[in-house]
C-alpha cells in the first residue's frame, strides 16, 4: 500500500503560482504607500484605557482627571474652554476681520468675517491641551490635521491668535506625527514615511496621554487576564517603577525633553526603549540651561537635569516627586513633603534659609525653589493687545533664586497686613 500520494506536477505549479501571485500584490500594495502590515497591527495591539477600568478601577478613575488624560479629546463643548456665548466668542484682528467661534446644528466652527461677510467656516475636530494653560484646535482638510487660527488662552480667559501667528487669518498650519506624537497615544499613519504634508487615519487615534504611552500596548494583557482571572502576576505589560532610571527618565523625556530631532518615525519609540536610538540628544544637550536661555516649555527634562539635586542624588526621576495617576496640580504643599523626604532636619540637609524667617516654610519649598517664569513657546497674542503674553511655566532647574525669595516674603508681609487690618 502507498503511505501518501505525490501531488500531480500541474497542482504544485498552479500552487507556485498562487502563492507567486499572493506575495507579489502584498508587495505591490506596499509599494503604493498603504500602511505595512506592522504598522496595521501596532494599532491592533492596544486596548484603550476603557479596557483597564475593569480591573485597574481606581488608577482608571483617577486618572482621567490628569491633564495627560485631557491632552487630545474629540471636540465637544465638555472639553472647549473658550465660549461660544455671543459678546464673548469673538476674536477681532482688526476692525473689520473677526473670527467668531459659532454652534451651529452641524457642529461647533470658527467663521472668518471680512467686513460683514463670511469668507471661511472651520470645523473643530479635535481638542489639544487640558487647558491647564490654554488649548490649540485642529481640523481635518482631507486626511490632514490642520490647526485653526484662533486657540485659548487660559490666563486670560480669552480666545487668542495661536502661537506664532501673525495678525491675519492663518488656516493652513500643518499638524506633524511629532506634535501628535506628544499629545497623543497613537495616531496611525496613512502616509509613507518622510511625505508631506502627514496624511492620518482619522478612525485610529487613541486620543490622550492615556495608560498605553506607559505601558506599552496592552491588548494581549487584556486578553491573557480576562482569559485567566485566577493569574496574580501582571504578564505582558510594562511597570515603569521597575525601570533602570536612564529608561524610566526617557519615557518622559520623549515629551518633557524639549526640541529634539526624531531619527525614526514618529510613534516607534515604546515605553522602556533608550530615547537615543530615536532621537538625536545633542539638541537636549543645546537646550541645556543657561540663565538667560530658560525653555521652560516641555523641557522639565533638561531643567532638572542641571540642578544639583538631580546631580547630586543618584536615584531622582520625575516619579520621584510625580505620581502621574493622579491630578495633583497645585498641591504645593504634598510637592513640599516630597522635597523632605530627602531635604530635612535629620539628615542636617534642610533649607538654609535664616531659621525663624518664614514660619510656614514647610508648606511651600516650591515658590522660591520652582518659581514660574515665563515659557517662550506658549506665547499668545491676545485681541487689542499689543505684545503677546507669555503662560507661566514651573522651572525645573531648582536652585536658589533670590528675586523669588524676595517676592515670596512680600507676598508673606501683605498677608499679615490683610489678617491684621
Ligand atoms: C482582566 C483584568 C485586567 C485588565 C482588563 C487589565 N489588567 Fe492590568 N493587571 C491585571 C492583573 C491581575 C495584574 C497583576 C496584579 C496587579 O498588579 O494589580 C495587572 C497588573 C498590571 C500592571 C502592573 C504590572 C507589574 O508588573 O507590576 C500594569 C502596569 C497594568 N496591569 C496595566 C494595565 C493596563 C494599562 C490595562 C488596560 C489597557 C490593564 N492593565 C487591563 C489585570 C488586568
Ligand atoms: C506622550 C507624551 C508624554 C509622556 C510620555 C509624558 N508626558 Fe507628561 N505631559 C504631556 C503633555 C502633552 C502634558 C500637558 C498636558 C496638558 O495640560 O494638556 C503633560 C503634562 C504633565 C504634567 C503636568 C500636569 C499638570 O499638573 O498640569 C506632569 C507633572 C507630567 N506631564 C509628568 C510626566 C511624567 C512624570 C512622565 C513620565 C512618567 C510624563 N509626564 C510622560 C505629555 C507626556
Ligand atoms: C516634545 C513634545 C511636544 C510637542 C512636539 C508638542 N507639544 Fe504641546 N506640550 C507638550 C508639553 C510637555 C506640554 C505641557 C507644557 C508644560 O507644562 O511644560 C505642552 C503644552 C501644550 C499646550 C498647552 C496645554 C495646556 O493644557 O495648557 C498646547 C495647546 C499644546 N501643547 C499644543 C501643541 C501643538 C498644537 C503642537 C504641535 C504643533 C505641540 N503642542 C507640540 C509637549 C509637546
Ligand atoms: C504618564 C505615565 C503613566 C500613565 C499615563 C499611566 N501610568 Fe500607570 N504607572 C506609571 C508609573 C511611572 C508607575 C510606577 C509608579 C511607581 O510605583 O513608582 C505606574 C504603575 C502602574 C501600576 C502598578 C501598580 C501601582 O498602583 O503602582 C498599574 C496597575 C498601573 N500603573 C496602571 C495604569 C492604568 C490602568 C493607567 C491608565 C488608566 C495608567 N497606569 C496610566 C506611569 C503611568
Ligand atoms: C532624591 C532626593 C532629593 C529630593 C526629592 C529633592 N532634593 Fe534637593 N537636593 C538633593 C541633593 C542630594 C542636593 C545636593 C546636596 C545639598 O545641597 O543638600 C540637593 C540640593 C538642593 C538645593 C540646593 C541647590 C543649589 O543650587 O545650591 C535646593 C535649593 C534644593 N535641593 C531644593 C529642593 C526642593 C525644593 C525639592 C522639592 C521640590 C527638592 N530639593 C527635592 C536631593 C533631593
Ligand atoms: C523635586 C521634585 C520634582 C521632580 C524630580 C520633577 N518635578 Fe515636575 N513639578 C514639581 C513641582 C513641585 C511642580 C509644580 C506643581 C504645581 O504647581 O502644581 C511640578 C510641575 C511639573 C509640570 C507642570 C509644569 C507647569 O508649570 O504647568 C510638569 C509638566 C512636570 N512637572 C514634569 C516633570 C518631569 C517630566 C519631570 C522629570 C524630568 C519632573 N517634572 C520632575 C516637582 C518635581
Ligand atoms: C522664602 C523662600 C524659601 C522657602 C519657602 C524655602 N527656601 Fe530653601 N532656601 C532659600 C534660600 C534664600 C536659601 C539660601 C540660603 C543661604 O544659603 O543663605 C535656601 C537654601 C536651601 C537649600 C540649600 C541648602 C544648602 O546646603 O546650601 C536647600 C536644600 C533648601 N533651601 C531646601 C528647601 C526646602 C526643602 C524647602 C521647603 C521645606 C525650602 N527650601 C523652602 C529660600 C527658601
Amino acid at each position: 500500500m502507498k503511505s501518501f500520494v505525490l501531488p500531480r506536477r500541474s497542482t504544485v505549479i498552479i500552487w507556485v503560482i498562487v502563492t507567486l501571485v499572493f506575495f507579489l500584490t502584498r508587495c505591490i500594495n506596499r509599494d503604493k504607500g498603504k500602511p505595512s502590515v506592522s504598522d496595521k497591527d501596532k494599532f491592533s495591539q492596544f486596548a484603550g484605557s476603557a479596557k483597564c477600568a475593569g480591573c485597574h478601577k481606581d488608577i482608571y478613575a483617577s486618572h482621567i482627571h490628569t491633564p495627560h488624560y485631557l491632552t487630545s479629546r474629540p471636540a465637544s463643548e465638555e472639553y472647549i474652554k473658550g465660549s461660544f456665548a455671543p459678546g464673548e466668542n469673538r476674536y477681532a484682528y482688526n476692525a473689520s476681520l473677526f473670527a467668531d467661534m459659532e454652534k451651529r446644528d452641524s457642529g461647533l466652527f470658527q467663521v472668518i468675517y471680512y467686513q460683514g461677510a463670511q469668507k471661511a467656516i472651520l470645523p473643530f475636530n479635535i481638542v489639544v491641551g487640558s487647558g491647564a494653560k490654554g488649548q490649540t484646535y485642529i481640523y481635518w482638510r482631507k486626511n490632514w490635521p490642520l490647526q485653526l487660527p484662533i486657540s485659548y488662552f487660559t490666563a486670560a480667559h480669552k480666545w487668542a491668535n495661536s502661537p506664532g501667528y501673525p495678525n491675519k487669518v492663518v488656516i493652513n498650519r500643518i499638524i506633524t506625527s511629532r506634535c501628535l506624537e506628544c499629545h497623543t497615544t497613537y495616531a496611525e499613519m496613512i502616509s509613507s514615511p518622510g511625505k508631506e504634508p502627514e496624511e492620518f487615519n482619522r478612525d485610529r487615534i487613541l486620543f490622550g496621554v492615556d495608560c498605553e504611552k506607559c505601558h506599552g500596548p496592552a491588548a494581549s494583557h487584556v486578553e491573557f487576564h480576562l482569559q485567566n482571572p485566577n493569574e496574580k502576576k501582571g504578564r505582558y505589560i510594562l511597570n515603569p517603577a521597575s525601570f533602570s532610571r536612564q529608561q524610566s527618565l526617557d519615557l518622559c523625556a520623549l515629551c518633557h525633553g524639549g526640541q529634539l530631532t526624531k531619527t525614526k518615525p514618529s510613534f516607534s519609540f515604546t515605553a522602556g526603549d533608550a530615547l537615543t536610538d530615536y532621537f538625536k540628544m545633542d539638541t537636549a544637550k543645546a537646550a541645556h540651561l543657561s540663565s538667560d536661555n530658560i525653555d521652560v516649555h516641555g523641557n522639565q527634562y533638561g531643567l532638572l537635569r542641571d540642578s544639583k539635586c538631580f546631580i547630586m542624588s543618584d536615584t531622582m526621576t520625575c516619579i520621584t516627586c510625580h505620581n502621574t495617576h493622579e491630578n495633583e496640580r497645585g498641591k504645593i504643599e504634598l510637592f513640599s513633603q516630597r522635597c523632605m523626604t530627602c531635604h530635612n532636619k535629620e539628615h542636617g540637609t534642610f533649607c538654609k534659609i535664616k531659621p525663624g524667617m518664614v514660619s510656614s516654610l514647610e508648606k511651600n519649598c516650591i515658590d522660591c525653589h520652582m518659581p514660574k517664569q515665563g515659557s517662550r513657546a506658549i506665547v499668545l497674542q491676545l485681541s487689542g493687545h499689543e505684545a503677546p503674553i507669555a503662560a507661566m511655566i514651573r522651572s525645573h532647574f531648582i536652585s536658589i533664586y533670590p528675586g523669588e525669595v524676595k517676592k515670596y516674603m512680600d507676598a508673606l508681609d501683605k498677608d499679615k497686613t490683610k489678617k491684621i487690618n
